[in-house]
């Protein structure tokens, strides 16, 4: 800084003035761009190794065109609203969850790359019927359904989890490995009986968490590359860049 200040200071004008001008600028220009590396560097760091920082208020919470329950639909047991009332249906009997199959929504999560949502009609075959006729989210399903209004249009439900472009996942292999081996099934709410045969649904939670549990889906695990790596190496799964990259 010092000889920077007594270049300014030349007496003698052998350096031109829009030089004396521009070192300057430059100098301090050059701070400018090393601390925004730093910054970028810590944040691409950061979001290797954990969940993304939630910059600038951006994280997951968004709202759904339908408030769609997993509790109620995957769940199992009495269900209770936020504030622990016994829920209630139409006539007001006592709500069970309905305990559904992960995969008899997500059926093609066993088979292919995606697991897949249901078609709005899946959801209308009970619910043509099933519910208040003045609830909400149930109207707004018997629109997209047709079954009000006119003319069917498909749901568009907001992605949760998403990988980036560059990254390749398939559902099925790790579906398949993991009801052969599960003891390396993560996050099982009951927990696994190895002894039995494993269905499919109990995977999930692997790299979901409990979603049965769930009023709004939300992302509970990092997902980044050093999870995914770590337990390739560790169940002797491909660790090579075109694995898992296009
Ligand atoms: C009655 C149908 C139904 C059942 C049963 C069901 N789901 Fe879903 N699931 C949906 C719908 C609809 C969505 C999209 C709306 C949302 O994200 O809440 C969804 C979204 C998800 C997502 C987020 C997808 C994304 O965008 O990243 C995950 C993960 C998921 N379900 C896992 C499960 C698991 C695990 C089970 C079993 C415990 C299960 N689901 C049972 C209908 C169902
Ligand atoms: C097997 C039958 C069945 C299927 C399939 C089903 N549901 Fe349901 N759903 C129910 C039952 C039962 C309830 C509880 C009804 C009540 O509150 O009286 C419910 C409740 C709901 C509620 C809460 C309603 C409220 O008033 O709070 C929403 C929203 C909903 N379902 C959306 C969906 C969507 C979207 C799908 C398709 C992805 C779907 N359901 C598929 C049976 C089903
Ligand atoms: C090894 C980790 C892992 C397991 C186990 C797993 N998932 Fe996923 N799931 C992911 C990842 C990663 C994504 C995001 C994929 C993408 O963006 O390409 C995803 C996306 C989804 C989606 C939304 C996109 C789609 O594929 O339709 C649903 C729904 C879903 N998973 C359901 C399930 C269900 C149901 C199970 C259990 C039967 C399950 N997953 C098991 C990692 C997993
Ligand atoms: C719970 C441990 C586990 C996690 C977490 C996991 N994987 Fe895997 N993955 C496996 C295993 C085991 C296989 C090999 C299954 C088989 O074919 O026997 C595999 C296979 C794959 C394959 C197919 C490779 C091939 O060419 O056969 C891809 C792609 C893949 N994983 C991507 C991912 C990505 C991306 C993530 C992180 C989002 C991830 N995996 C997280 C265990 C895991
Ligand atoms: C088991 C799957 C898997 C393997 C193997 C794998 N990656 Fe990744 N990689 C991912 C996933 C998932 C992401 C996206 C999530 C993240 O940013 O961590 C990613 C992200 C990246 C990124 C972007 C990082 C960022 O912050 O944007 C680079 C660069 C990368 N990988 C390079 C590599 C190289 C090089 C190899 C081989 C030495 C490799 N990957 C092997 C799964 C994998």
């Amino acid at each position: 800084m010092a000889s920077l200040i007594s270049f300014i200071r030349e007496r003698n004008k052998t350096t031109p003035t829009w030089l004396k001008v521009l070192v300057p600028v430059l100098a301090l220009g050059g701070l400018g761009v090393v601390a925004i590396l730093a910054v970028i560097v810590a944040f691409v760091i950061t979001g290797w190794l954990g969940q993304p920082v939630p910059v600038l208020g951006f994280d997951q919470t968004f709202k759904q065109p339908i408030d769609f329950p997993h509790t109620v639909h995957a769940g199992t047991g009495q269900l209770t609203d936020a504030s622990g009332q016994v829920r209630r249906n139409h006539v007001g009997e006592e709500l069970e969850a309905l305990g559904l199959d992960c995969t008899y929504c997500h059926r093609t999560v066993t088979t292919q790359a995606n697991a897949g949502v249901p078609p709005v009609a899946q959801c209308a075959f009970c619910h043509q019927a099933i519910g208040q006729e003045n609830s909400a989210p149930l109207t707004q399903l018997r629109t997209n359904a047709g079954i009000i209004g006119d003319g069917a249009s498909p749901i568009n439900w907001k992605r949760v989890h998403r990988m980036p472009d560059h990254v390749r996942f398939v559902h099925e292999p790790h579906i398949r490995y993991l009801t052969a081996n599960p003891s390396a099934i993560g996050n099982a709410a009951e927990g696994v009986n190895e002894a039995e045969a494993v269905k499919p649904a109990l995977t999930c939670s692997t790299c979901h968490g409990d979603v049965a549990s769930m009023e709004q889906v939300e992302q509970v695990e990092p997902l980044k590359m050093g999870q995914c790596v770590d337990c390739h190496r560790d169940n002797g799964a491909p660790t090579d860049c075109a694995a898992c990259h296009h």
